[in-house]
């Protein structure tokens, strides 16, 4: 943008919330040619989402997330410019920072409309009393970290993104990771589930990621967040629509408890993309090769079953060593990593340079104590 052209002021810009649940077909048509032709700039080799499938995804967030957004349209041909919005995580305490998203269709950026929704999000930041705020880019996007990144948002952390393609699979590590456990007298027995979990073992599945996530919980987040059998059949409800589930378990010999599984889904419109999802080891099970064998069981399963051009995609924390080298020793390499930023709501909106708190925007009800 020249220097002698004016941004616009998030007042300035007609920003409408934007929710699918009231959004009209032609608007949901125009959300879903906008998502797409976001994901397919950034990975234009692989398989769009169909707009059923993107629907169903995006209202299975519900789930876990509490979301507000707002649309930028383009009144000439009612096409979506720009969108942006705030998602809360309700596993999070009160306190904890509330994530962001903006996004500018390609046509449309170095024109202000990204600043200006920053003026929006501190907006809503500042009307919800939240004291800070996270978002996320991608390696993808290059534009984003620049974006972010003068807003005096600091990194707190990284994810990579890794993809395995069986073809690379080294063999001769799947064979050596089969045998593990090493010690005999402490060995699992191994099985698989195809689809959902079995109904006879939901109550142990409900224990184990509940255990799984207390153990994470060093920073004072998500406590109080359950796991229901309801909360963890809608989530699985909402991510076997249209694909397919396996699942690698493996339970003491002795007792049949539950000590980890591992899980893959892959869209039945494009079996050759696998995406893995959860691997967990109960903590008091961890440290013996469970989750290697889990690994090279679910390997030697996709091999065996699925097409040989066939890859598996995982984001994992780039600080979680243990499961970065499993998969570094499995072959996976790095697709893209997610930088995850901060930024306190007072330095946003100095950022933006939101005029004073109006007495009528505190009146507005709250983002995050609706329902
Ligand atoms: C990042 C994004 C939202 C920016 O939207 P935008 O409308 O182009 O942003 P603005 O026009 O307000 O740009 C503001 C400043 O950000 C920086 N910036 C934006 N894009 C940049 C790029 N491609 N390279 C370098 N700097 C960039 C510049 O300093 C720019 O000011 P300038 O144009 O005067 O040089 C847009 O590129 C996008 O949608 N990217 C994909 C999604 C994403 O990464 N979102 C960010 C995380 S929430």
């Amino acid at each position: 943008m020249r220097a002698d052209q004016i941004k616009p002021q998030p007042s300035q810009c007609d920003f409408v919330p934007f929710s699918l649940l009231s959004a009209d077909e032609f608007q949901i048509d125009a959300w879903y040619t906008f998502q797409r032709d976001i994901r397919l700039e950034s990975i234009p080799d692989e398989p769009v989402f169909s707009k059923e499938e993107l629907i169903q995804r995006t209202e299975s967030m519900a789930i876990l997330f509490e979301t507000e957004n707002w649309a930028l349209w383009n009144s000439e041909d009612n096409s979506l410019k720009a969108l942006c919005g705030l998602k809360h995580w309700k596993r999070d305490q009160i306190g904890s920072p509330v994530q962001f998203h903006i996004t500018v269709a390609r046509g449309h950026r170095r024109k202000g409309i990204g600043t200006a929704m920053l003026g929006k999000i501190a907006e809503c930041a500042r009307r919800d009393s939240l004291v800070n705020l996270n978002c996320y880019t991608n390696s993808l996007f290059p534009s984003g970290e620049a974006f972010i990144e003068r807003t005096g948002a600091v990194k707190s952390h990284e994810d990579s993104f890794n993809r395995l393609h069986i073809r690379d699979v080294k063999r001769e590590i799947v064979d050596e990771w089969l045998k593990l456990p090493c010690n005999k007298h402490n060995g699992v027995k191994t099985g698989s589930w195809t689809g959902a979990f079995p109904e006879n073992r939901i109550d142990e599945i409900c224990e184990f990621y509940q255990a799984v996530l207390d153990a994470e919980n060093t920073e004072q987040r998500n406590k109080g967040f359950r796991y229901t059998r309801d909360v963890i059949r809608k989530l699985e409800k909402a991510s076997l629509a249209g694909s397919k589930k396996l699942t690698v378990y493996a339970v003491d010999p002795i007792n049949d408890k539950l000590l980890g599984f591992t899980e893959v889904y892959w869209n039945l419109l494009r079996p050759s993309a696998l995406s893995q999802k959860y691997t967990a080891v109960l903590p008091s099970a961890r440290n013996r090769g469970i989750a290697r064998r889990l690994k090279a069981e679910m390997l030697t399963r996709i091999m065996q079953e699925l097409p040989s051009d066939a890859s598996i995609g995982t984001g994992n924390a780039s600080s979680n060593k243990s499961i970065l080298n499993i998969n570094t020793e499995m072959g996976f390499k790095l697709h893209t990593v997610q930088k995850t930023w901060l930024i306190e709501t007072d330095d946003l909106v100095k950022f933006t340079d939101l005029p004073p708190v109006r007495p009528s925007l505190l009146k507005n009800s709250s983002f995050t104590k609706r329902v």
